[in-house]
């Protein structure tokens, strides 16, 4: 399957009514044919739908063609930007841990650390993207994950990521990437330094 085409090789099951287009399933919640089979869904014993939050087609159609694009395992979309950041910081992190994060990020990401981690005993260092060689000193036993964004907000500092991805699992450590500017019909590990 070509890039150019992938999108659109990818929906939701065509309904009865033989749309072209995919409807948007503006749906709360989700009917269920008896009492037994919402058990069963609750419990994860079936797949489908129970509450738009947890799933819903047209989202899901969205992160399979997200995932497709960016040759990704699997996708989870959210509301914003922001929301995905601290849904990430919030599976990956406990009390105690520390994280290294480019010194280049967007504001509101610098505010995650100071207003929110900080109060859970999250503790951070700040590291210059451009300069890996000062990355291994801020690397500690309770360091859990680098987190860098590329191209940046605003300077577009762009980052080595074959070169991060190495550093990561050299250290033992989650590479964690902001990649808002970026399209996926450039390679994600754009590889900047010889
Ligand atoms: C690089 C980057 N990351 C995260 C965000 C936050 O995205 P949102 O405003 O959707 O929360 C922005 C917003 O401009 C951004 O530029």
């Amino acid at each position: 399957m070509h890039f150019e085409t992938k999108a659109i090789r990818t929906q939701t099951e065509r309904s009865q009514h033989n749309e072209h287009a995919t409807p948007i399933f503006a749906t709360s919640s989700f009917v269920f044919d008896d009492a037994e089979h919402m058990r069963a869904l609750f419990e994860n014993e079936v797949e489908g739908n129970i509450y738009s939050r947890f799933t819903n087609p047209s989202v899901r159609e969205f992160e399979t063609k997200m995932a497709l694009l960016e040759g990704g395992e699997d996708c989870i979309a959210t509301a914003t930007g922001m929301a995905a950041i601290f849904a990430t910081f919030a599976s990956l992190l406990s009390q105690g841990d520390h994280i290294i994060m480019s010194r280049a990020v967007f504001g509101s990401t610098f505010k995650i650390n100071s207003d929110y981690l900080a109060k859970w005993g999250i503790t951070y260092d700040y590291i210059d993207p451009l300069d890996p060689d000062s990355w291994q000193q801020c690397v500690h036993q309770n360091t859990r994950l680098l987190y860098i964004e590329t191209p940046s907000n605003p300077a577009l500092d762009i980052i080595d990521l074959d070169y991060c991805s190495e550093f990561c699992k050299q250290n033992g450590i989650y590479l964690v990437v902001d990649n808002c500017f970026a399209t996926p019909y450039l390679p994600a590990t754009f590889r900047a330094w010889s």
